[in-house]
């Protein structure tokens, strides 16, 4: 990552006032965005939601996550396309993890389509287990498309990585 960059960079509460620019992000990195109406209920629903941003260079990155009783679902976790590749992905959940133990939930979860197989490599890096299917969850070109489910026990991931690297 560049390093004098990354030290403008800082990590807050999304508002309404970001979700133009969320939804720029958004629109640019996925073939079936959230809609802007999601980011609104998810705001409205108090959902943790954070982005991460930089002094002249807008928007770098974004999640929304539900808690749970004992487990925080990762409903959306975006690095601008332009920013992708620069390690602020492997960050970002590092964050989430980090929030989840902070509440004291037991466990992550999240869904990920099958053809994600960057998102996914970057999970299994980042400890999580592939513990489901469910079918036909996501919208696709042509028919739906599986959504892999994964999950992390926190107790067992410290917001610096499973093996202390990254
Ligand atoms: C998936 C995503 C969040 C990862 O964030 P990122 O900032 O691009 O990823 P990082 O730079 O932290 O890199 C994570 C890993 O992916 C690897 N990677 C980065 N760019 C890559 C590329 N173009 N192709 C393959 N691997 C790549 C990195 O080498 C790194 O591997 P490492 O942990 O062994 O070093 C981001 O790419 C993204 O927003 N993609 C589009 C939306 C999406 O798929 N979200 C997840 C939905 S579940």
């Amino acid at each position: 990552m560049n390093a004098p960059l990354q030290a403008r960079l800082n990590r807050r509460a999304m508002t309404v006032h970001d979700v133009d620019a969320v939804m720029a992000a958004e629109t640019g990195a996925y073939s079936h965005p959230w809609s802007r109406g999601n980011f609104i209920d998810s705001l409205s629903a108090g959902y943790l939601a954070e982005v991460v941003t930089g002094e002249g260079v807008g928007l770098v990155a974004y999640f929304v996550a539900m808690a749970g009783v004992d487990e925080l679902h990762l409903l959306n976790i975006t690095v601008a396309s332009v920013w992708q590749g620069q390690g602020h992905g492997s960050a970002l959940l590092r964050a989430v993890q980090g929030h989840a133990a902070a509440l004291g939930l037991g466990s992550l979860w999240l869904e990920v389509r099958q053809s994600n197989l960057r998102a996914r490599a970057l999970y299994r890096r980042r400890g999580f287990a592939e513990v489901g299917l469910r079918k036909g969850y996501y919208p696709a070109a042509l028919l739906r498309e599986d959504a892999v489910v994964m999950s992390l026990p926190v107790s067992l991931s410290p917001p610096g990585g499973l093996h202390g690297v990254d």
